[in-house]
């Protein structure tokens, strides 16, 4: 049987490099394409960082750099990966920047009308730029899945807004109002599965654990720094899992839109959760996540 097309579009960034092992290692996807956006560091180290964890899994899944810049708005760099997106992890390659990730995401989704996913792991800019450039693009899209956005608990990157859609906001308010079918993985779940150093000791045995220890000792300390939590928070590959194992979450039909015009509440996923009046669902928010079935299977998979 075909394997389930998907795209990852992502800004590693280590929660992003646990997702991309995650399913790579899976053997469940045939993916298309890596495709790099400015978030966590510049578009440069991102790339560079995409490639460094191609190369850990000896995977030749093309890689494509994308935006350099939010489509308003200056870069604000996450502080919690450290300078090079990927502290911790020892990155010697330049990867040569085509920027060629919109186009390839275009082309991709329109050579397999309704069979690509595309996981969205990073701010949106790549997406939807490509949604601006080819307005017919979003009825060839299977779906959208995205790690962002904030329902009913704080931001991680101001008062009210998650960091992916606070770097993007213009960019969230087009794929938000695009009639593409989306599914939201918000702060809500993310915030309750983490993983500490020693949950990564049972990886001991594979090739990874080495690199990937080192990576998640810098995770943790920057994460612990920064946003006063404890544990590697399992951001980007609780929605990657989504892919893997949906049966393990629930999700409602939500009317949300994105703040572009407050500095106050700059990218606040503005969900009407009131019981009355009309709505105009256009996503589906995971309500709740099965911690011990993702983290059961995500440490078996990247044991394997
Ligand atoms: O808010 C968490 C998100 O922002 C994750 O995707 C993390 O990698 C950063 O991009
Ligand atoms: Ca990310």
């Amino acid at each position: 049987m075909e394997k389930h097309k998907i795209i990852i579009d992502t800004d590693p960034g280590h929660d992003d490099a646990l997702a991309i092992i995650l399913l790579a290692k899976s053997g469940l996807f045939d993916i298309q394409a890596i495709t790099t956006v400015a978030g966590n560091s510049t578009v440069q180290n991102t790339t560079n960082n995409a490639r460094y964890i191609l190369d850990l899994i000896n995977s030749n899944i093309p890689l494509y750099s994308g935006s350099t810049n939010p489509l308003k708005r200056d870069l604000v760099q996450a502080d919690v990966h450290g300078k090079s997106g990927l502290d911790g992890a020892n990155i010697i390659k330049q990867e040569k920047l085509m920027n060629d990730a919109v186009d390839q995401i275009i082309d991709i989704v329109k050579n397999n009308p309704q069979q690509v996913t595309i996981l969205a792991i990073g701010p949106l800019t790549n997406i939807a730029t490509a949604l601006t450039k080819d307005t017919s693009l979003s009825s060839s899209i299977k779906e959208i899945v995205i790690m962002g956005g904030a329902i009913t608990v704080p931001g991680n990157k101001n008062r009210v807004a998650e960091f992916n859609i606070f770097v993007d906001p213009d960019a969230a308010d087009i794929v938000f109002r695009s009639p593409v079918k989306k599914t939201l993985v918000p702060l809500d779940v993310c915030n309750e599965v983490f993983l500490t150093l020693d949950d990564f000791e049972q990886l001991k045995k594979s090739s990874l654990y080495e690199p990937i220890h080192d990576m998640m000792k810098h995770y943790i300390k920057g994460i612990n720094t920064f946003e006063k939590t404890t544990g590697a928070i399992m951001y980007d590959p609780l929605a990657a899992y989504f892919l893997i194992n949906p049966e393990a979450y629930t999700t409602i039909p939500m009317d949300v839109q994105i703040e572009t015009n407050s500095e106050l509440t700059r990218g606040m996923t503005v969900a009407d959760r009131r019981t009355w009046g009309d709505k105009n669902p256009n996503i589906f928010v995971v309500k709740s996540a099965d911690r011990k079935i993702f983290t059961d299977d995500f440490i078996k998979i990247l044991k394997s």
